[in-house]
């Protein structure tokens, strides 16, 4: 592969994220240039499946007419105007969509808040900052607690910003920040396929479905809260990634952990943040958000990745109109919310928000999405006949392969080993693209991708083990 005039540009200026630059500027990087649907491709005019949306961004595929045409429109009358002290149409437009997107469907416990303001903001950790910064004042303001503090789940991550950090437990993402962090608690990860609990001897299976345990898992945080208890406090919020922890490996949740552990939150008085940053917008359950699978309904419910269909940065907290009552007063006793980015309630983000939640609240979308999770999920059944894969865990449309070097004992490969990235790279080689954690590949195309597409994504990922590892 000879290297473009823009790999070597690139290679001179630029510092990529979560990247070894030193490996990086050694290796012949893919420049993609143009996409369609769920193809990309490069500036040589390979071309590519985008078997993880574009970094988890990407729902309808790449440019879409409708999308496309949204932003076109909107970009001949503004490309962005402040959202301080000012109105734009498409934002206000997609704050009452939102609002109205996230009314449960189906009968929620009377007792499950009401989401009715959304505060926008640039990107998922922006939106989880915002979740976080809004339950600390709650609390305060309130009095439930003078020094509000928040409790998350053991390789959570919720962005790269120094308060979603905080609430993070990734040591390798994490541990490097702790002196500029906030103290925040953990409690014991749902991961049936590495869980301390689980006595089940490995088996051909995802792990949740063979798993013999008693949820301890959901024990740990009930004793959480009563040694918090003990000690005279409460945890102002629960930050949880629902259906699947994303960024710890997509660790899927098994089926009603998250309305048990949501449970003892609401009974201990504690806030429920939902970040719905990846597993929202109908990716990661059956349902438009994950929580609502588990009749959950957070305090403050965190969107981004592809609230613009994936096109341009854009967030949104939600929240109850008692959290935004607490910042109610006359100017002088400053209850402001002083929080904000230049770029908040971007009219071309909106606009490319309208034109996507329109596309997932049709018929059509609604096929899409239950036709791509049953095709992961006949598809990755061949999977199983690789030794090197101990784990195969599906929610929704998102799919995760854990490479191990023993299956029968679990055994995982060294980090250092790189299995995941000499898979992924041996998959772009054969026309896939997609980026590991670790050692567990993520299989998460556009919603529009076919029956073809994801043949051709399991098959790559099935040759690439073979060839690999
Ligand atoms: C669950 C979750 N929360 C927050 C974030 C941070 O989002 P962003 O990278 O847009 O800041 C991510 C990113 O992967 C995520 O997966």
């Amino acid at each position: 592969m000879n290297k473009t005039a823009t790999a070597t540009l690139d290679q001179k200026y630029l510092w990529h994220p979560f990247t070894q630059m030193r490996d990086w500027r050694k290796s012949t990087p893919i420049v993609l240039d143009r996409g369609k649907g769920s193809q990309l491709w490069d500036e040589q005019g390979r071309e590519y499946i985008d078997a993880n949306s574009s970094i988890w961004t990407n729902l309808h595929g790449h440019s879409h007419p409708k999308i496309n045409r949204a932003i076109r429109n909107q970009l001949d009358k503004v490309a962005h105007v402040s959202a301080l002290g000012l109105a734009n149409a498409p934002a206000a437009k997609l704050g009452e969509r939102l609002v109205r997107l996230v009314k449960p469907r189906t009968r929620f416990p009377k007792t499950e808040p009401r989401l009715a303001k959304v505060f926008f903001s640039d990107d998922g950790s922006t939106s989880t900052e915002v979740a976080i910064k809004l339950s600390y004042e709650f609390a305060r303001r309130t009095g439930r607690s003078r020094k509000p503090r928040f409790l998350s789940v053991d390789g959570a991550y919720h962005g790269d910003t120094v308060g979603a950090v905080s609430a993070g437990h990734i040591n390798l993402f994490h541990k490097a920040y702790s002196g500029l962090m906030f103290k925040t608690d953990k409690v014991l990860s749902p991961h049936c396929y590495r869980c301390p609990f689980n006595k089940a001897k490995p088996e051909r299976a995802d792990a949740r479905n063979y798993r013999k345990c008693n949820m301890e898992c959901i024990d740990k945080v009930e004793q959480t809260f009563e040694q918090r208890k003990k000690r005279g406090g409460n945890y102002a919020a629960f930050l949880v990634e629902p259906a699947m922890q994303g960024p710890a490996g997509m660790i899927a949740q098994p089926k009603g952990w998250l309305s048990k552990v949501g449970a003892i939150a609401r009974a201990n008085g504690t806030q429920i943040i939902a970040d719905e940053v990846m597993t929202g917008l109908g990716r990661a359950s059956d349902r438009m958000f994950a929580s609502h699978s588990e009749k959950i309904q957070p305090d403050y419910l965190c969107i981004a990745k592809g609230l613009t269909g994936g096109y341009l940065p854009m967030a949104a907290t939600l929240t109850t109109q008692d959290v935004f009552n607490a910042f109610l007063g006359e100017y002088q006793e400053f209850k402001t919310f002083f929080h904000g980015h230049s770029f908040t309630g971007n009219p071309l983000g909106a606009a490319a928000g309208l034109a996507s939640l329109e596309l997932l609240n049709s018929k059509s979308g609604a096929k899409q999405r239950k036709n791509l999770a049953a095709r992961l999920k006949k598809y990755s059944e061949q999977l199983w006949t690789h030794e090197k894969i101990g784990d195969i865990r599906q929610s929704g449309c998102v799919l995760a392969v854990e490479l191990v070097r023993n299956w029968k004992t679990r055994e995982p490969f060294e980090l250092a080993e790189q299995a995941g990235i000499r898979v992924c790279n041996a998959m772009a080689k054969r026309g896939v693209l997609t980026r590991p954690i670790g050692n567990v590949i993520v299989i998460m195309p556009p919603f529009c991708t076919t029956k073809v597409q994801v043949e051709k994504t399991i098959s790559a990922l099935s040759n690439s083990i073979a060839e690999t590892l």
